[in-house]
């Protein structure tokens, strides 16, 4: 391919003309978002060689001068895929490309920005990354969700149980596998939030020129077509200047890190030495640089962090956006840096976590020892309700019964009968030691979506439907 020489002045601009002087370099230092947008270039590569074969269609473009520009962008593509950095003066990732095409292809190259401008071209290339973006959150968080899925299989396979707490307090028996999934499903509507910010962000804003749309005939339907986007932008104003699909994104990943987060702490609570429902796996620990016995949970603690800055940079894109005037403006450079963060930050989390919880070992023994025979209160009171007593009766009965033993000290079903008696006459040794089983407790909640083993097996089956996993894959 034929390779003019380099133009004499060493700054490549996409604008200029118009100015006497040469701009100030504190204003190319600040304006300068390459550190940013370069990993836009395969997206922007991608709409380039779609907007070639617009420009050809049109009737701007001759056959081969489109052919020749789709050739010297895939050379572009393969020098930026070899490592070709930007250099110091490349203003950002459409300028370095435009540089790399005029040394592919020469002169025609400067054709190929005829009818468009970088509003539409970089609302188009950030799209296109969202939507690639969406892909990968989707089966990382698909990945965290089958780790869930592995240990509630395990969990209810061997019939292990755990206190639930309400308010920290503990509560009533629950099957772990029970607890386990309750971590799964938020992160299924997660992944409905993901797919919706992906069809959010499939509108096509090529074609919208600068502002006002683009003078050439490009068949727009045809770029849609091209690069896959699901519908073409109705209104060239609002095309440039909208980033609502970022805020979904930056929306969904912020609730996304949330619910992490609340995962984490469970994980950090229950493995700490008070609780030690779980044992945190040596490869996903650290220790401590002055303590020699410490195993920290680092992953999980980072994770539960982790909403801060994804939140961080949720405020942040939505302050740019507030008050923005209609159209392109210059402050919506800054929604990639928010973008890319954003993303990274939970791309990065995601096998972290799913390692770290997949290492976790959990101590049925030390959960079942938890379950203090005060959480099958309210088993007791349906009892006494079985045998024909009005709640509200129960209640003041069972709540008799459960003072007397904190004031002695012992678990309720160490009561003596004439205490039991004097709480119900109904109460004997026996009728209230069956009452207060955890096991039957938990599986008299057998409602879909109860905590009954019946229940749980049912929602397994769910959740392995939900995430793809067929019954045989779950292991155990
Ligand atoms: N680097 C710019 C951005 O990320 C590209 C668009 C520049 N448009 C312009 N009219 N200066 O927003």
């Amino acid at each position: 391919m034929a390779t003019p020489p380099s133009p004499p002045e060493t700054t490549h601009r996409l604008w200029g003309g118009r100015f006497g002087a040469k701009s100030a370099p504190e204003l190319d230092a600040y304006n300068r978002s390459i550190g940013t947008d370069f990993r836009l270039w395969p997206f922007d590569v991608q709409l380039s060689k779609a907007w070639a074969l617009a420009l050809r269609d049109a009737g701007v473009l001759s056959a081969d001068e489109a052919s020749t520009l789709r050739q010297g962008l895939d050379g572009v593509a393969g020098r930026l895929a070899a490592g070709a950095q930007p250099t110091a003066t490349d203003e950002d990732i459409h300028t370095m490309i435009d540089r790399l095409l005029h040394a592919e292809v020469g002169d025609v190259a400067g054709k190929l920005h005829t009818g468009r401008s970088r509003n539409d071209q970089v609302a188009t290339a950030t799209r296109l990354w969202v939507i690639d973006a969406c892909a990968k959150l989707d089966a990382a968080v698909r990945g965290l969700q089958r780790v869930l899925l592995d240990h509630a299989t395990a969990l209810e396979r061997d019939g292990v149980l755990m206190p639930a707490y309400t308010h920290l307090q503990r509560a009533q028996p629950v099957a772990a596998a029970h607890w386990m999934l309750s971590h799964f499903w938020p992160l299924e509507r997660d992944r409905g939030r993901l797919a919706q910010a992906a069809r959010q962000a499939s509108s096509l804003p090529l074609g919208s020129g600068a502002i006002a749309g683009s003078a050439f005939p490009v068949s727009r339907p045809q770029l849609r077509e091209l690069l896959g986007f699901a519908t073409v932008a109705p209104n060239s104003m609002d095309a440039v200047g909208d980033r609502d699909f970022i805020a979904d994104l930056l929306y969904a990943l912020t609730l996304h890190a949330v619910h992490v987060s609340r995962l984490a702490e469970d994980l950090i609570l229950y493995g700490t030495s008070e609780f030690g429902f779980v044992k945190f796996g040596d490869a996903y620990s650290t220790g401590s640089s002055m303590m020699p016995q410490k195993r920290n949970p680092d992953v999980l603690e980072i994770a539960r962090g982790g909403p801060a800055r994804v939140l961080g940079d949720l405020t942040g894109l939505l302050v740019t956006l507030k008050g923005l005037p209609s159209g392109y403006n210059k402050d919506l450079q800054d929604d990639k840096r928010a973008l890319f963060d954003a993303v990274d930050v939970v791309l990065t989390m995601l096998p972290a976590v799913s390692g770290a919880v997949a290492e976790l070992r959990f101590d049925a023994a030390r959960m079942r020892a938890a379950l203090s025979s005060a959480m099958m209160a309210t088993d007791l009171a349906d009892w006494l309700v079985d045998q024909g007593i009005a709640f509200r009766e129960a209640h003041g009965a069972v709540g008799r019964v459960v003072r007397a033993a904190e004031e002695r000290g012992v678990e309720l079903n160490a009561l003596p009968a004439e205490v039991l008696a004097s709480g119900h006459a109904l109460f004997t040794t026996a009728s209230v030691a069956a009452a207060l089983s955890p096991d039957a407790s938990v599986n008299r909640r057998a409602v879909a979506g109860g905590t009954a083993f019946s229940s749980v097996r049912a929602q397994l089956m769910q959740a392995r439907d939900a995430i793809g996993a067929g019954a045989s894959s779950a292991s155990g």
